[in-house]
């Protein structure tokens, strides 16, 4: 197991029972546009790679056959299943796994998600290779993730707090980026649609040994003016606020 894999396992293992409840993973409006994107049919089986708690794969069971949501932390896992149960919901199943080597065999599944966890893989393109692999031909692929605009100054920063907040980061990628990955591991983009949202810091600094806190904070303090306009940093009821970029972006398995 690579580094960025062990370090997920670990963190992810003692943050389990917030993303159950996590706004931010929780967020109806995100779900909805995932589901929207998918496009679901009734007869659909459905995979929903690095399901976390079960949040993707619960927007997606009511409109498919069945889905199978696999992770590689076991504690967010049994978060899964305890929601999966208290919600009576019977048509999921999840699976420890890691997307770099799936346990499927090939062209099974008519659609795989992946919501916000891409930015953890260490190895991007055989991600995409192995999700390539288990879809159909003609099947759908929709993806959510942290991303950053087109900017270097924001790619930097943004990518530099991510790591910060959280060890297991690798690389939260730029729209155009996640275009040519896609293009080029045999999917036809059908849509790439950047979106921003306005959080506060203590969404970096939640959780997070003091060490980290104390560079989270020492980054932000030493920007200059532009550039905490070019990252929407500002007070909002006395608290600082700054953008957060992500992308959502579907395609099919040509
Ligand atoms: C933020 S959570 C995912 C949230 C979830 N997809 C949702 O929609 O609510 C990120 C998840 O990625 C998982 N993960 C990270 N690297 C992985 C890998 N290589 N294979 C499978 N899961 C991975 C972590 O264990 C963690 O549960």
């Amino acid at each position: 197991m690579k580094r960025a894999e062990a370090e997920a396992k670990r963190i992810f293992g003692q943050r389990a029972s917030r993303y159950t409840t996590s706004a931010a993973h929780t967020d109806p409006q995100v779900l909805a546009r995932v589901v929207d994107l998918a496009a679901p049919q009734r007869d659909w089986l459905v995979l929903d790679v690095a399901t976390g708690t079960g949040h993707t794969a619960f927007a997606l069971a009511g409109h498919v056959r069945a889905v199978i949501g696999i992770d590689l932390t076991p504690e967010m896992l049994a978060e899964s299943k305890r929601l999966g149960a208290a919600r009576g919901i019977s048509n999921v199943a999840f699976e420890l796994a890691d997307v770099h080597d799936l346990p499927f065999a090939r062209e099974i599944f008519h659609l795989v998600a992946c919501r916000r966890a891409a930015h953890h893989f260490s190895r991007i393109g055989q991600a995409l290779s192995e999700i390539h692999r288990v879809l159909r031909v003609g099947g759908r692929v929709v993806i959510d993730d942290r991303s950053v605009p087109e900017d270097d100054f924001v790619d930097d920063c943004m990518n530099r707090l991510d790591r910060y907040h959280d060890e297991s980061h690798v690389r939260e990628y730029r729209p155009s980026e996640w275009q040519r990955l896609l293009e080029d591991h045999g999917f036809a983009v059908e849509a790439v649609e950047p979106y921003v949202k306005h959080r506060p810091l203590t969404a970096f600094t939640a959780d997070v040994s003091p060490e980290n806190v104390r560079r989270i904070h020492e980054a932000v303090d030493g920007l200059t003016p532009e550039q905490r306009a070019a990252l929407n940093l500002r007070d909002v009821d006395g608290q600082p606020y700054l953008n957060h970029w992500y992308v959502m972006i579907s395609g099919s398995k040509v």
